[in-house]
């Protein structure tokens, strides 16, 4: 038997060379094989749709934010979880997010499902000071949101970026056309990039939500996004076994 060494395998630029491609095509497999599947595995349910205009600007923030430093987005399917959070993700829920927010580390509570827990003054109150809404919090403050204007010049742009990667943004009439049959006409309206401003300001007028209609901040933004987190899907239609034929 030889001596199976690593100096052996170093020293013989033929063999590391054959057991390097080895290595890389078994991780290449690993990642590449389940994306032939995901048709399959990504569950049909209805309700899920892109984010609005001002919702994903609301995720950017998010994101730049470095929440999910804090805060997971991704109920995993133990009872536990369930109890306190709500049903479990689906991989539907987060199919439009790039990059997703599933996150590993929740010094915070889990965000799928905190869309309509509180109202929006209570959002806005708790970024403002989260210890001024829970005592014993952790979490930092971010009075900048509230004083700072969203910038919206680069939405219609920021969505096109997200179409690049297959989100159904629409940026001509067929694409609005296919959004209709998919969606509907009042989410379709919604998507359509070069309404992205207008549309913007308008749902940030209309909801309200940092308290102050008069100006489209940075806080209206983050709280829209958050209101809508895990609400998109209604679990009442769908019985438990529904999406275990996915799993
Ligand atoms: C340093 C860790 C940390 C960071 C960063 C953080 N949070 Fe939190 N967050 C917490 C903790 C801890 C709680 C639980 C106590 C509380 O409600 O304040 C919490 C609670 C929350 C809740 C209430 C959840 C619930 O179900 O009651 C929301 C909403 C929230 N955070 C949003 C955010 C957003 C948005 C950001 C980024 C702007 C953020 N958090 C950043 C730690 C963090």
């Amino acid at each position: 038997m030889f001596n199976f060494k690593h100096e052996w395998i170093e020293t013989n630029i033929g063999l590391m060379l054959v057991l390097t491609m080895l290595a890389i095509s078994i991780g290449g497999l690993v990642e590449i094989a389940p994306l032939f599947f995901i048709k399959s595995t990504v569950e049909k349910v209805e309700g899920v749709r892109p984010y609005t205009a001002l919702e994903s600007r609301g995720r950017d923030i998010f994101v730049r934010e470095g929440c999910y430093l804090c805060h997971s987005q991704m109920i995993r399917p133990f009872r536990d979880e369930a109890l306190r959070y709500g049903h479990y993700s689906l991989a539907a829920e987060s199919k439009y997010d790039h990059p997703f927010q599933w996150g590993s580390k929740r010094t915070g509570p889990d965000l799928a499902r905190v869309g309509k827990k509180y109202s929006n003054e209570w959002h806005v109150a708790h970024l403002l000071d989260p210890k001024s809404m829970v005592p014993e919090s952790v979490m930092p403050r971010y009075p900048w949101l509230l004083a700072t204007p969203l910038d919206t010049s680069d939405v219609s742009e920021r969505l096109m970026a997200l179409r690049a990667v297959g989100v159904p943004y629409s940026a001509n009439q067929a694409e609005m056309d296919n959004n209709v049959k998919e969606f509907g006409p009042e989410v379709a309206k919604q998507l359509h990039i070069p309404d992205a401003q207008k549309n913007l300001i308008a749902q940030a007028q209309e909801g309200n939500y940092d308290g102050d209609r008069s100006n489209v901040t940075e806080m209206d933004a983050l709280v829209a996004y958050l209101q809508v987190l895990g609400t998109m899907v209604d679990f009442s239609k769908y019985d438990n076994d529904h999406f275990v034929q996915y799993r």
